[in-house]
């Protein structure tokens, strides 16, 4: 079947938008460099977890209406859903996006209608569309060129791929009209057509918005655990009244976006941006805190008892029932207690990955029944019916049965 899409990246947006596409007859052809990655779709199988995503991927594959590889062929719509992760100093790093557009550039042709889904720093559409007309100058005003961001849940994208709005920006009104049809082929939610940097910049601030307020409850879970409130009731409380709504604590904030993504526009507006900056802060220093609580209640557990107690260290997702642990605080937090005094009397638990390359990882059930000290970091479902001895200590920093 000749493709019509061409996905490059096949992570946890790529493979479930290809699978999306596919499912609703439109051949698709899934780009990506880890010939791993390749071979488990074409097989029909999934390499992230992801509720349904290996339904869809079997029935698309088999229906010859997906498959996978690591170079692309010529179709008609791109879309570009590689990573767009940081450098060391928080400064975007858009060459993932660069090396995506490359290699498809020698097979563009004039019609063709280019998308990038990455989360990218405002402006990465028309830096693309001059690096693609540079190379080519012929497609120039010939080729159609949109950016339009992914706003799923991990753990809901296949109802919400389908299901949620979408903002759509193109360079200009045509290409922005074309991304739109496009789009509505196979998504029910509704299609919002503005330009492109306002696209990109709608992406960047929906996960600093979240940010700012979870920075807002890691602030006031910092504030009452000095004042011995109890700040989960307070919360809930404060919640009572008609117009407020305050989010979670948590250990931190992590994932591929919400830690990341406000970065971008603090790299690009940095007199501009102070709370979405302190946002940032707030938030790294609460896994900060959570490290130091740790260390403290270690120490007090030896004084009083006399023996170093062993600690079962309760998720390393960044938020809970997923797999991923992308720039998730949990991790941040184990780091420095390793650190801190190696991982001896340490069970590392994370029900939802079977092995870590660098941390042995424990049964959730050994490890609540045999720490001296629970550190709850993530509220996972496996977590909530434990139940413990009086002797053991327990740390929550993600409020498990709130
Ligand atoms: N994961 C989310 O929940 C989420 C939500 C909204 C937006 N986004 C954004 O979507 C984009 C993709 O995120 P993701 O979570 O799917 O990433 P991912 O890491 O899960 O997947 C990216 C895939 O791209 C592949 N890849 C990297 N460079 C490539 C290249 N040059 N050519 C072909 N393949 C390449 C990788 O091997 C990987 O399989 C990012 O910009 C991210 O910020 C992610």
């Amino acid at each position: 079947m000749k493709p019509k899409v061409v996905t490059v990246g096949l992570g946890y947006i790529g493979l479930p938008t290809s699978a999306l596409i596919a499912n609703n007859n439109i051949p698709v052809y899934g780009v990506d460099i880890s010939q791993q990655v390749v071979d488990t779709i074409n097989a029909g199988k999934i390499h992230i977890i992801e509720p349904d995503l290996e339904q869809a991927v079997s029935v698309a594959v088999s229906g010859g209406y997906l498959k996978a590889d690591i170079k692309p062929v010529p179709a008609d719509n791109y879309l570009v859903v590689v990573p767009t992760p940081f450098k060391g100093n928080h400064e975007p790093d858009i060459s993932y996006v660069k090396a995506a557009t490359k290699v498809l550039i020698p097979i563009l042709k004039e019609g063709d209608l280019y998308i990038i889904e990455s989360t990218s720093p405002v402006g990465t559409t028309e830096k693309m569309m001059e690096y693609i007309f540079s190379e080519r100058p012929e497609l120039d005003g010939k080729i159609y060129l949109a950016y339009c961001p992914e706003r799923v849940l991990p753990g809901n994208v296949m109802y919400e791929l389908v299901h949620n709005d979408r903002v759509i920006g193109g360079v200009n009104e045509e290409s922005t009209l074309k991304a739109i049809a496009f789009y509505r082929q196979f998504v029910k939610g509704k299609l919002h057509p503005t330009n492109a940097q306002t696209a990109e910049m709608c992406k960047l601030i929906e996960n600093s918005s979240r940010d700012v307020q979870i920075a807002f409850a890691n602030e006031l879970s910092l504030i009452c655990d000095k004042a011995g409130i109890d700040v989960w009731e307070l919360i809930d409380l404060a919640n009572k009244h008609p117009r407020v709504n305050i989010l979670q604590p948590g250990c931190g904030v992590g994932g591929h976006c919400i830690a990341v993504d406000p970065y971008f526009i603090v790299a690009d507006f940095p007199m501009e941006s102070r709370m979405i900056s302190q946002a940032r802060a707030t938030n790294n220093y609460k896994s900060f805190w959570c490290a130091e609580k740790i260390k403290s209640a270690r120490l007090e557990f030896e004084l009083k008892h006399g023996y170093t107690p062993s600690m079962a260290i309760m998720g390393l997702a960044f938020k809970p029932n997923i797999d991923d642990l992308r720039e998730s605080p949990a991790i941040h937090i184990l780091e420095r207690i390793i650190q801190d005094s190696g991982d001896a009397d340490l069970y590392i638990v994370e029900p939802n990955v079977e092995q870590h390359k660098v941390f042995k990882l424990s049964d959730y059930t050994l490890a609540a029944k045999k720490a001296d000290i629970i550190v709850m970091l993530v509220a996972h479902d496996e977590f909530r019916d434990l139940t413990f001895k009086d002797h053991q200590v327990i740390l929550d920093f993600c409020g498990i049965n709130n």
